[in-house]
């Protein structure tokens, strides 16, 4: 299903077709060379001082790192996201040989953004979550203090909303998508002031 943005003008078409579906197929797979592709999106993303902050767990569904995601998330993401072809969690290194890396969740953020972009090139869906628990992450895979898990990501193959069965979720995920107004996002001359008429 697409969800396409409503821009006042055009915008580039991955950015204007990502969004965050809960309806994956979960009879089809992310191949190998795919998860590549994301995560090579992901690793050339900027960040504070080249000091590339972001890391990645990776699980594709059937393995035991997805399976040790999967069992981090919440519920109400684990009811949709066993569906996924893929699970991965983003992670900032917080620390490196000069200390603190300055802007590492921001770091995080950039390439996480790459990823979920590259997934619409690919004709694939991307949906992130901060619900999960950080602490079973650690445990499940022996992180250092410095690594911080932020965000799991689910990716796969988008599947009819039919799905997910729940009258409530089909709704949800039927739902418009909404932003605030560009008057509203963006300034000029003083705080408030819309920089575009
Ligand atoms: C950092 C972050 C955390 C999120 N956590 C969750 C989550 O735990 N569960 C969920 O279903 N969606 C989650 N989302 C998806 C947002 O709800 C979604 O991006 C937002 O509603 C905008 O919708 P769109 O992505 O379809 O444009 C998260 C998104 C981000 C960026």
């Amino acid at each position: 299903m697409r969800k396409t943005a409503d821009t006042s003008v055009p915008v580039s078409p991955a950015v204007a077709e990502r969004w965050s579906p809960r309806a994956f197929d979960a009879t089809a797979e992310v191949s190998p060379k795919e998860l590549t592709t994301l995560l090579e999106a992901a690793r050339w993303a900027p960040s504070f001082g080249n000091t590339q902050p972001a890391r990645y767990l990776v699980g594709r569904r059937g393995d035991t790192t997805f399976a040790g995601i999967l069992a981090a998330l919440n519920s109400g993401n684990q009811a949709w996201a066993f569906r996924a072809g893929a699970l991965l969690v983003g992670v900032a290194v917080t620390t490196n040989e000069k200390g603190e890396v300055p802007y590492a969740e921001y770091g995080l953020g950039l390439a996480s953004e790459n990823l979920v972009l590259q997934a619409v090139d690919l004709g694939l869906i991307a949906h992130q979550m901060a619900g999960f628990s950080a602490d079973a992450i650690r445990a499940s895979f022996g992180l250092p203090d410095a690594a911080v898990p932020l965000v799991a990501i689910a990716v796969g193959h988008a599947a009819d909303a039919a799905v997910l069965e729940d009258e409530r979720r089909i709704e949800r995920e039927l739902k418009e998508r909404q932003r605030i107004p560009l008057a509203e996002f963006a300034f000029s001359g003083e705080w408030g002031k819309p920089a575009l008429d």
